[in-house]
């Protein structure tokens, strides 16, 4: 007799355990990046200075956790929604593989100080082939898995984890292009305001595709399974796709006001930045309402917690977002700690709360369970990381507008009223309450770390078989 198809959840299993581990050491970093804000005499050793652990801290918590997040899940969806096993098992094992050879290079280089000085894409060319190469394989399993589907829809989520994917592929070779002078040093291909327009491009992107896109697939996927509800519009959910992949890639200059770039390109991209926030509520919305008829399930379900609130948070990161792009608030908001309040009210709340909630849903069923060990313990991760990122973003708000409000102030003379340093003493209490909840928010990823410990000790891994369409 024929043996049952069974889906391949080896590299599902891989990704989503990194998950968790990459994300403990990415917001250790990101503590004690932290802390040595508070005391800077922390800066002790030259490589685990401030200047080297913040790369460090950026390129290992969203390549790294988000990362892994992202490949564990839609190795997992693509399947699932597709009625097949992964295309080339063997390939989707080298992007494993491939893709934690890539973060231990980051570990050791960045805090040697060998960076090519692109925000979010500091590591060095040889390590960008690498990247290329695992990233290509990663598209052909993703869509080779697609083609080799069992039913002919292709499920909106997968519309999000493919955009993603081509997006990231092509923002990451475009920028990344680079003269080597030595194995470890190149300069970039761009020069002037166009290497900064490139960069930006790539940077925004990387926060519309890599730190969206992809995560809004998660929602797309996981939000309908865990409140057992079909998905609120899937017309908006259309609508929703192309209208944020097209308005992303426009508003990367809003990055660069009040720069050497020409004047109506700031404004080009102010201009789409305001208009992203309706597909960015579209799907906001379209993701809560998802849970209609089922708000009671809110009142226990943890795991349906850290997804909504996700959502909440994603709301309002792309509400503040669009209101920073205007310049005249951008003039208040740039260098100040708002923008690290606005990123990590996108990244905590919304990246991490996501994956974390989505990672609790896959783990269980990656060894045959149908619950994590205690969710009880999801519950006390929810509390701690809820509070750990209002301590986090409210003290930056505060701290940022206070910040661009003394840097601005000037006499009657013309003179600055406050220097710089009067500046840096007024943020010290603010940087202590971030220190508090970076410190919650890790707390959390440490029960989550024993609870997925206990869910998985004694367990044998296990390979869900195929569902043919019929059964889904
Ligand atoms: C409608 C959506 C959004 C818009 C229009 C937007 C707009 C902006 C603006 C205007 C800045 C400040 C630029 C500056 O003054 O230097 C910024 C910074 C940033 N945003 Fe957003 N944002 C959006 C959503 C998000 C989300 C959801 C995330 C994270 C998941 C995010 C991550 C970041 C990051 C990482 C930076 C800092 C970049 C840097 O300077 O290193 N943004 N964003
Ligand atoms: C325990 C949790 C975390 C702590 C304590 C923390 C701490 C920090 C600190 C101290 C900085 C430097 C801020 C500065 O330059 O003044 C920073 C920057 C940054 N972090 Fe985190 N972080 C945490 C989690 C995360 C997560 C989960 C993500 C992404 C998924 C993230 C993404 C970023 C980014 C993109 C920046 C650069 C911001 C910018 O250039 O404006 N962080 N973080």
């Amino acid at each position: 007799m024929q043996s049952q198809a069974t889906y391949n959840y080896k590299v599902v299993r891989q990704f989503a355990i990194m998950t968790v581990v990459w994300g403990i050491v990415g917001m250790l970093v990101g503590v004690i990046a932290a802390a040595q804000l508070v005391w800077p005499e922390l800066n002790v050793l030259e490589w685990l200075g401030y200047g080297r652990l913040r790369p460090l801290h950026t390129n290992a918590v969203i390549f790294a956790f988000g990362g892994c997040a992202l490949f564990a899940t839609s190795y997992y969806v693509v399947q699932r929604t597709s009625h097949t096993s992964l295309f080339a098992p063997w390939l989707a094992s080298l992007t494993f593989w491939g893709w934690q050879l890539v973060i231990l290079l980051a570990v050791v280089t960045l805090p040697l100080g060998l960076t090519s000085g692109k925000e979010y894409a500091e590591l060095e060319w040889p390590i960008d082939i690498l990247i290329a190469v695992v990233w290509v394989s990663y598209a052909v399993v993703f869509f080779g898995t697609i083609a080799k589907r069992k039913v002919s829809h292709i499920y909106v989520a997968n519309w999000f984890y493919g955009a993603f994917i081509l997006a990231v592929a092509l923002l990451h070779i475009v920028n990344s292009a680079a003269i080597p002078v030595s194995l470890t040093k190149s300069y970039s291909a761009y020069a002037g305001v166009q290497d900064a327009m490139i960069q930006w491009w790539y940077g925004h992107n990387a926060v519309g595709f890599f730190l969206t896109a992809g995560f809004l697939g998660m929602m797309y996927y996981f939000v309908p399974k865990q409140a057992e509800r079909p998905v609120y519009s899937y017309r908006l959910s259309v609508v929703h796709f192309w209208a944020l992949i097209f308005t992303y890639m426009w508003a990367g200059p809003h990055h660069l006001h009040y720069t050497a770039l020409p004047d109506w390109t700031q404004s080009v991209g102010m201009l789409f930045s305001l208009i992203l926030l309706a597909p960015s509520w579209g799907g906001m919305i379209n993701g809560i309402m998802t849970l209609s008829g089922a708000w009671h399930k809110l009142r226990t379900d943890p795991i349906l917690k850290f997804l909504i609130t996700a959502l909440s948070f994603y709301g309002m990161s792309t509400f503040e977002g669009p209101m920073m792009s205007v310049k005249t608030v951008n003039a208040l908001s740039h260098y100040t700690d708002w923008t690290v309040g606005h990123v990590h009210s996108g990244a905590l709340g919304w990246v991490a709360m996501i994956s974390i909630g989505s990672v609790y849903f896959l783990l269980p069923r990656l060894y045959g369970k149908t619950e994590m060990y205690s969710v009880k313990l999801i519950n006390a991760h929810f509390w701690v990381a809820t509070i750990g990122v209002v301590l986090y973003i409210a003290s930056m708000w505060i701290a940022g507008v206070m910040q661009g409000l003394m840097w601005r102030a000037t006499n009657a003379d013309g003179t600055l009223t406050y220097s710089f340093v009067e500046g840096v003493k007024a943020s010290y209490p603010f940087w202590t309450i971030r220190l508090v909840g970076g410190l919650l928010f890790l707390a959390g990823m440490l029960i989550m770390f024993y609870n997925m410990v206990k869910t998985i000790a004694g367990q044998k891994a296990y390979d869900a078989p195929v569902l043919t369409p019929a059964h889904a």
